[in-house]
């Protein structure tokens, strides 16, 4: 195997020459945050949490994508890295439901746990909010589009991994929204309900349906009709 030399925060490391930046630190023990990235299933660089600075490049770089090569210099953890990190975590978190609260996923969510490492006590970046409904028509699973932070694991997990491909990103730019084709309900697509889009995701966008989502459906079905 063909192996090239770098250097990760001073370190220096011989990895083989198809590595990710990404895979070498962590190989290295060095410690790079992440969102969207799923080993082998999603591998996007699309949240941009694990930029870095590579020597000679001008911008931040995505580790998750950004190839190692010979000579290579990398540093994980300056202040520019910290800033541009927790400023992509605040654009995120501008446009997230932050109801924390009553979320199933509270205590066990990558983005709060990102939030509480990269020291996130506000959001600077308040402006348009797009609330979508909650499709809860599935016997299974319950999809909140207003918890989601676009990060298509779920996609690619639907698509390559259980081979269904129900699920995809619509629209563009800041109306983007994971859904199925046309916004239908999940119950309406041909969604077998295997459950790994909810494993997949990061945050609680995507929940195993429970009793009291039943329950509380039920009843407010029954006030229309009184
Ligand atoms: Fe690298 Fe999301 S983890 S861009």
């Amino acid at each position: 195997m063909e192996m090239v030399n770098i250097t990760i925060d001073g370190k220096k490391l011989q990895v083989p020459k198809d590595y990710t930046v990404l895979q070498a630190a962590r190989e290295a023990g060095v410690e790079i945050p992440t969102l969207c990235y799923l080993k082998g299933i999603n591998e996007i660089g699309a949240c941009r949490m694990c930029v870095v600075e590579i020597k000679g490049a001008r911008s931040l770089q995505a580790a998750c994508v950004y190839p190692v090569s010979e000579g290579m210099e990398v540093i994980t953890n300056s202040e520019r890295v910290r800033r541009a990190r927790k400023v992509n975590l605040e654009l995120i978190l501008s446009n997230h439901d932050r109801n924390c609260l009553t979320c199933i996923r509270s205590g066990n969510c990558e983005l709060q746990r990102l939030a509480e490492d990269l020291n996130v006590k506000q959001i600077r970046y308040e402006g348009e909010n797009i609330r979508r409904p909650l499709d809860d028509f599935s016997p299974s699973i319950v999809r909140d589009p207003n918890k989601c932070v676009l990060c298509k694991r779920c996609i690619n997990v639907c698509r390559n991994v259980q081979e269904v491909g129900v699920i995809n990103a619509n629209y563009r730019g800041f109306r983007t929204v994971v859904s199925t084709a046309f916004d239908r309900s999940l119950n309406d697509v041909a969604c077998t309900m295997c459950g790994q889009c909810i494993q997949a995701c990061p945050v609680g966008a995507l929940r195993e349906k429970d009793s009291t989502d039943i329950v509380w459906k039920a009843l407010a079905d029954k006030n229309k009709y009184v």
